[in-house]
């Protein structure tokens, strides 16, 4: 009897701990896709009003298509969402990670579907390039590529880590920081869109191939999305959705 209460019990702990990921079967038979992203990631994902919308939504709802699926869409914080393939709470990531050999231990990456990289930018002109953060106070979002990276070119005085992108770039417009590390296209819009906060484009510190991410051994999941990223790249439909966004296309080559 002892040992029998031993035995369900373990099985009980092993059935809370190891969630299994939706098949590639499950989610075709039920014809639609949970995907998750950020929301706050302006023109990669974000909110126009009350619509979730950007390249990479715009980009995901091409692949899902020709997967033959709908995509039901959840946002979450940044920090959240590699962690919420492991809990099973949806079945594929789409919010601008980079590819890095920390992540890769704990998700399964797709092909990528964009190429871009971190970008210095600062409301002092003397701050351009990795070099010039010597010293100097950086902003970054929490739990992004930008701190390691910047980490490894230069000696910072001190990193300040900030829950979305968005409050980064306030820290850096309100004076808090001496310059933002973001993506270099976030960067580029930011930019062109406030002509007058005085805010300079820098130079890049690295590059990332971004791409999206699925539960840890999902493969035939991130096989049969990339073959379909493949095919909207194939088909025009990609670069059209790029250009919209970027006047250019910003697949990986
Ligand atoms: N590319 C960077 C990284 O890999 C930043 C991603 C930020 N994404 C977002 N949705 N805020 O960490």
């Amino acid at each position: 009897m002892k040992l029998f209460k031993v035995i369900a019990s373990t099985l009980a702990l092993c059935a809370v701990f190891s969630v299994q990921a939706r098949s590639l079967d499950d989610i075709k038979k039920g014809g639609k896709i949970i995907v998750a992203t950020e929301g706050q990631f302006a023109p990669f994902n974000y909110f126009k009003g009350t619509t979730l919308t950007g390249f990479e939504v715009e980009v995901a709802e091409l692949v899902a298509k020709k997967m033959g699926l709908k995509i039901e869409w959840k946002t979450i914080g940044f920090d959240a969402l590699l962690t919420g393939l492991k809990q099973d709470r949806w079945d594929l990531v789409i919010a601008s990670h980079g590819v890095t050999e920390e992540r890769a231990k704990a998700v399964t990456f797709t092909e990528p579907h964009y190429c871009s990289g971190g970008m210095v930018i600062s409301m002092d002109p003397a701050i351009r390039s990795a070099k010039d953060l010597a010293g100097k106070i950086v902003a970054v979002q929490t739990g992004t590529s930008y701190l390691e990276n910047v980490q490894k070119v230069t000696t910072i005085k001190e990193m300040k880590n900030f829950p979305t992108d968005v409050d980064a770039r306030s820290a850096l417009t309100s004076h808090r920081v001496d310059a933002w590390v973001t993506d270099r296209f976030v960067a580029k819009e930011v930019v062109a869109k406030n002509p007058k906060a005085g805010l300079k484009l820098g130079e890049m510190v690295f590059i990332e191939r971004i791409a999206s991410a699925v539960a840890k051994g999902n493969q035939p999941l991130a096989d049969a999305w990339s073959k379909a990223l493949a095919e909207t790249m194939a088909d025009g439909s990609y670069t059209a959705v790029s250009k919209k966004y970027f006047n250019e296309d910003v697949r990986c080559n």
